[in-house]
């Protein structure tokens, strides 16, 4: 996620600036820039890599007598970290700045649009073309340029701008992605995160969603989309500094929790169709070679690869190609048959954990076409693949994956679709219909979420219970073994992932009294098997939670039921997955544990 701050007043603008995009670098960024207005001249300076280079390349630069100014800090979603697409970016009279976080879902369209009206264009980025757009308004009040342009630009943003000619203004928009203003006395600051400005004021007021804002030194008027004035609405903060970084939660964990339905949103930007068909007009990979794929392997590692196990379930079930799924570090050493006709995909949030990146390689040597599936723009995986997905959740803080998991659950079924489309193995109704349920996603994890306390209150029963099963059949297995592997990595607890169907095979012996057996039964053609296995686990003295759809009949096997919104079968994993990460973040703060650096992990492991 990008981080924007903006400043207009007395006090020496690079001085507020530049600390105040060093207050932000926890969002994760690999480029930064600001822009000052001086009303005789803009400056725009910027620069890949850390803020303390452009820390030095300002101080070269300058002195500036600025009167306002806006900066940034990008992380990539699409288009190289590098200076070029830094932000700020600018309209051809370089009297328009403009920095953005979010996504421009029809940027392509309008970027063509605005080619064929003879724009050139510098950089790869969809903030560029929103700078052209206010630029080819200029005879308009700003406020107004920006209200046109918001409502030509679909997808999420947030904005800050400014023009030369009004020095004492910058305009702020915003839809989706955060923004706010920090009062002063004869000054005002405008920034996507409160840390920005905390120094210097407490004093806020709230921008809503559709919503656009003048902030001058002495004034802060709101419009809405449709020009209509609104009343500011005045908040003072009372977080310090590091709760304003968490957003307010208690970790960073429980705050990327949260963030799953805008992640989520993000991953479905610009890849969907109001028609209900999958672009992915990232995946430079071309269809005649996607038809000739006759394999597929999926190869990650952890979390990831519980992501692969479901994108097998997919691939296989929409697109009928032959799916192997192989824990990466286990890949090579098992002699795979891999050849020119194999397609593989790597998934890796961080894109630098070894195992994957050598199992990767290994697989190119061989022939196969790789796409890789990563966080993190320009991760080795990426370099190292012949195409790549972005899961774009924004850089994640937390040692234990949680929004990059079910951001790679959705793009790895936005691949399964994509294949399918391509293969012609999906008609484009069922294909339709799918979309049309990917998209009802974030709003069902926010409902999920929305259950937080009444699965805090249900493992406070569970203060001294060491040994739990996480049960699932098909598309709830993942789920399942995921659900264990957060409450082994943040709460040290002893859990097992087990294919429901499996513990009749021996770990059944495992279950008795005081064994919590929670399983996951969303996946309608199983659903029943999955309850009569928990049956058996009860019988033997387990305690049984069930994750379940809404108004779907579990009869009265669990003593506990989470459910979660109703929805085709694999999909429901992105949903069902949310109440077991809850699960694991109660269970390990009950136990006074910090979740966001549990002992023994790495965020990255990058030792085979
Ligand atoms: C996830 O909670 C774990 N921290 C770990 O299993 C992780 O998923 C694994 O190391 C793979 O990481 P990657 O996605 O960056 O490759």
């Amino acid at each position: 996620m990008c981080g924007i701050v903006g400043y207009v007043g007395e006090r020496p603008v690079v001085d507020v600036l530049l600390p105040g995009l060093s207050h932000l670098e926890y969002r994760g960024y690999d480029s930064a820039g600001i822009a000052l207005n001086m009303g005789s001249s803009m400056d725009v300076m910027k620069r890949a890599g850390r803020i303390a280079e452009l820390e030095s390349l300002v101080e070269s630069e300058g002195p500036f007598d600025a009167i306002s100014g806006i900066g940034h800090t990008r992380w990539a979603t699409h288009g190289a970290p590098n200076t070029v697409n830094a932000h700020p970016h600018v309209d051809p009279s370089g009297d328009v700045v403009v920095v953005h976080n979010g996504i421009v879902e029809n940027w392509v369209e309008l970027k063509r649009k605005l080619e064929e009206e003879g724009h050139r264009f510098v950089s790869d980025t969809d903030t560029e073309v929103v700078a052209h757009m206010i630029g080819e308004l200029a005879d308009l009040p700003l406020v107004e340029a920006v209200r046109q342009v918001m409502n030509q630009a679909d997808g999420a943003l947030a904005l800050a701008v400014m023009r030369r000619s009004e020095p004492e203004l910058i305009v702020g928009a915003r839809r989706g992605s955060p923004l706010v203003v920090g009062r002063g006395d004869n000054e005002n600051f405008l920034a996507s995160d409160i840390p920005a400005f905390l120094e210097h004021t407490r004093e806020m007021v709230i921008i809503d969603d559709e919503r656009i804002v003048e902030v001058r030194p002495s004034s802060v008027r709101i419009i809405d989309l449709e020009g209509n004035e609104i009343e500011p609405e005045h908040r003072k903060v009372e977080w310090d500094f590091e709760a304003a970084e968490k957003g307010g939660f208690p970790t960073f964990m429980l705050k990327e929790i949260h963030e799953q339905p805008h992640a989520v949103l993000d991953t479905l930007a610009g890849r969907i169709t109001e028609t209900g068909r999958v672009v992915l007009n990232e995946l430079e990979m071309d269809d005649k070679l996607l038809r000739a794929v006759d394999k597929v392997f999926v190869l990650a590692c952890g979390t990831s690869y519980h992501a692969a196990m479901m994108a097998k379930y997919a691939i296989e079930r929409w697109t009928r190609l032959p799916v192997e799924i192989d824990i990466a570090s286990e890949f090579r050493y098992r002699d795979p048959v891999v050849d020119a006709r194999t397609l593989v995909i790597g998934i890796s949030q961080s894109g630098e954990t070894i195992d994957t990146l050598e199992a990767v390689r290994y697989a190119k040597a061989q022939g196969a076409n790789v796409i890789g599936v990563s966080n993190v723009v320009d991760s080795a995986l990426a370099r190292e693949s012949d195409a790549v997905l972005y899961t774009r959740a924004g850089l994640e803080i937390g040692v234990a994956a949680t929004k990059t998991f079910t951001t790679q659950l959705v793009v790895m079924q936005l691949l399964g679709l994509y294949l399918a489309q391509v293969r012609g193995t999906l008609d484009p109704g069922a294909v339709e219909l799918l979309v049309r349920d990917l998209m009802k996603l974030p709003d069902q994890i926010a409902d999920v979420l929305s259950q937080s306390d009444s699965i805090a209150e249900l493992t406070g029963e569970w203060g001294s219970v060491d040994d739990y099963f996480f049960l699932g059949r098909s598309g709830d297995f993942p789920v399942a073994m995921e659900g264990a592997l957060k409450l082994k990595e943040i709460a040290y607890v002893r859990a097992e992932g087990y294919a429901a169907g499996e513990m009749k095979h021996g770990p059944i012996a495992l279950i008795e009294d005081g064994v919590v057996v929670i399983g996951v039964a969303t996946d309608s053609h199983v659903r029943a098997k999955t309850l009569s296995n928990m049956e058996e686990m009860k019988a033997r003295g387990g305690t049984i939670v069930l994750v379940a759809e809404e108004g779907d009949d579990v009869g009265e096997v669990a003593e506990h039921v989470i459910r979660v919104p109703s929805g085709p079968d694999l999909l429901c994993t992105v949903t069902a997955v949310v109440p077991l990460q809850l699960l694991s973040y109660h269970v390990a703060t009950a136990r006074g544990l910090d979740d966001d650096k549990p002992r023994n992990l790495a965020k990255t492991v990058t030792v085979e």
